[in-house]
């Protein structure tokens, strides 16, 4: 199927098409300093092609997330572990969704480490998923630098790697690489030398100017074209842009980029008193620290209320003031807290409630009961509720096959471990194996399809093996525990709100 986008006006007066079945087959390259337009460009390209093709940003500042409310991408949080990570990008190839993987905030390791982890996980999909996804990065040149710089020779390599895989391999696995970079001179060379489409922007460094013309095969002369490139013209050159070079005027833009060029405002009337106001320190200042913050990450709403339910140190109370909250062992915290848990799950209406919201919950019902002490961060909240709805029994949890069974769920992204601590706990205590619906609601969704996929996921990743006894009924082994299940029929109806080990 041939679908051409427009990009723009050409210096001709006619519409910039690109063909986005070509693009698949050839890539892209983006290039033009600071300001000349890239991440509108990209932007431009990647919400004319959205209803088209599925799309994959690889976002350093963040900007990206805007079109998750236009176009429905789901933006991923960088900050993750390779295992989420892994995780996130098979399903994300699984699944056909587009998404942004916004890095922003993150030092500059971290953010090669993430997109190296997630492309390569993209890269390694199953072939029946190799379906066509535009993978976009921009700021390419920081994540296949030309040369080594501060950060680690292994981060290097892993996020070099996966770019390589990207634009030298990807196409057979259905990537299609799109990349802007700032300064060509600073971009792995075989990295840009595998893209067949060029759109050259506002380039004022020789070096920069020499690599673009010996990219498009031009004489040096006519490159110097480059220098008097307005902010969002480009030079359009290959298969899915134009025979020869055109000069390209990128269009307008329907969402917006978070970060905006700086514009120029009056300054407001100065007070009489301004030494006053610079030179007061406001008191708030000696509590805070002094050292320079990144880009401040979105936090959940339910992170905040965490911290906002702490109790705040008791700056200056008097002695005599008896503390508000009884003084108990940790033993009968633990007992205390674990009691809330039990109460949450044994709610029928739980399983299908997100986290965030069962750990708002949670937070009320501690200071209900006045738990002492600091509340749960959202991590550890969900690690709980998963080993809660596993429905482990207190001896099957202080057993050490038990622990090595948690060990194992680290090796899943957070939503999936509750699902394999059900299936573990019912492994060590050789009971039935969870029907499909059982599993369903230990994941938080009514469909058995999903619960279907879990098992196959779990078993792609050699932590279990299904298999049938002779009337078909399904058992579930785990290798790492030399236990299994005993058999259980897959498509029973699940028993209300009852447990695995309660299903007996
Ligand atoms: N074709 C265009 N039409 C209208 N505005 C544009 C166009 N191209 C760029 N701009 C505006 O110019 C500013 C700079 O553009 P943009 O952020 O895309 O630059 P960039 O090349 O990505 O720069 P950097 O390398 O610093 O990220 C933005 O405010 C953007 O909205
Ligand atoms: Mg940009």
């Amino acid at each position: 199927m041939k679908v051409g986008i427009d990009m723009g006006t050409t210096s001709e007066g006619t519409s910039a098409s690109l063909d986005i079945e070509e693009l698949l087959a050839t890539r892209l390259l983006v290039q033009g300093n600071s300001g000349s337009g890239k991440s509108h460009l990209l932007r431009r390209l990647l919400e004319q092609s959205a209803p088209w093709v599925q799309q994959c940003i690889i976002d350093p500042e963040g900007d990206f997330v805007t079109l998750a409310d236009k176009f429905g991408h789901v933006v991923i949080e960088g900050e993750r572990t390779d295992t989420e990570l892994i995780g996130i990008a098979t399903r994300i190839r699984q699944h056909r969704v587009s998404c942004v993987l916004s890095l922003e905030g993150l030092d500059v390791e971290q953010q090669m480490r993430s997109a190296g982890v997630f492309l390569n996980a993209m890269f390694d999909a199953d072939r029946e998923y190799w379906y066509p996804v535009l993978v976009v990065v921009d700021e390419a040149q920081m994540f296949a630098p030309s040369v080594g710089g501060d950060v680690s020779e292994e981060i290097r390599k892993v996020s070099l790697g996966a770019m390589t895989n990207l634009m030298c391999r990807g196409r057979k696995r259905g990537l299609a690489g799109v990349i802007a970079t700032q300064r060509l001179a600073k971009l792995a060379k075989n990295v840009a030398a595998e893209a067949s489409n060029f759109l050259m922007g506002r380039t004022f460094l020789d070096i920069d100017m020499l690599r673009a013309a010996d990219l498009l095969g031009m004489d040096r002369r006519t490159a110097e074209m480059f220098r008097d490139l307005k902010r969002g013209s480009f030079v359009a050159l290959g298969p899915a842009l134009s025979r020869r070079p055109l000069r390209v005027t990128i269009g307008s833009v329907e969402t917006s980029a978070r970060s905006m060029s700086p514009k120029l405002m009056p300054l407001p009337e100065a007070p009489q008193d301004v030494a006053d106001l610079i030179f007061t320190p406001d008191p708030e200042e000696f509590t805070r620290p002094a050292i320079r913050r990144a880009a401040p990450q979105p936090r959940p709403a339910s992170d905040i209320l965490a911290e906002l339910s702490r109790p705040r140190p008791e700056a200056a109370a008097p002695a005599e003031v008896k503390p508000a909250q009884p003084e108990i062992s940790a033993a009968e915290r633990d007992a205390l807290i674990n009691g809330l848990f039990a109460e949450i799950v044994a709610n029928p209406e739980a399983a299908f409630r997100p986290d965030a919201e069962l750990f708002q919950d949670f937070l009320v019902r501690c200071r209900i009961r006045r738990v002492p002490g600091p509340a749960l961060y959202l991590s550890a909240f969900r690690r709980k509720m998963a080993v809660a709805r596993s429905g482990v029994d207190a001896e099957t949890a202080a057993s050490e096959a038990w622990a090595l069974a948690l060990g194992l769920a680290d090796r899943v992204t957070e939503d999936l471990q509750a699902v394999f601590l059900m299936l573990a706990h019912a492994a060590l205590r050789g009971l039935p194996c969870p029907s499909d619906a059982m599993i369903a609601r230990a994941y938080g969704t009514h469909s058995a399809r999903r619960a279907r996929r879990l098992l196959g996921y779990f078993e792609e990743q050699a932590l279990i093996v299904v298999h049938a006894d002779f009337s078909g009924r399904r058992i579930v082994a785990f290798p790492d525990l030399g236990r299994e299940t005993a058999p259980g029929d897959a498509s029973a109806l699940d028993v209300g709100n009852s447990t695995c080990a309660a299903a007996e």
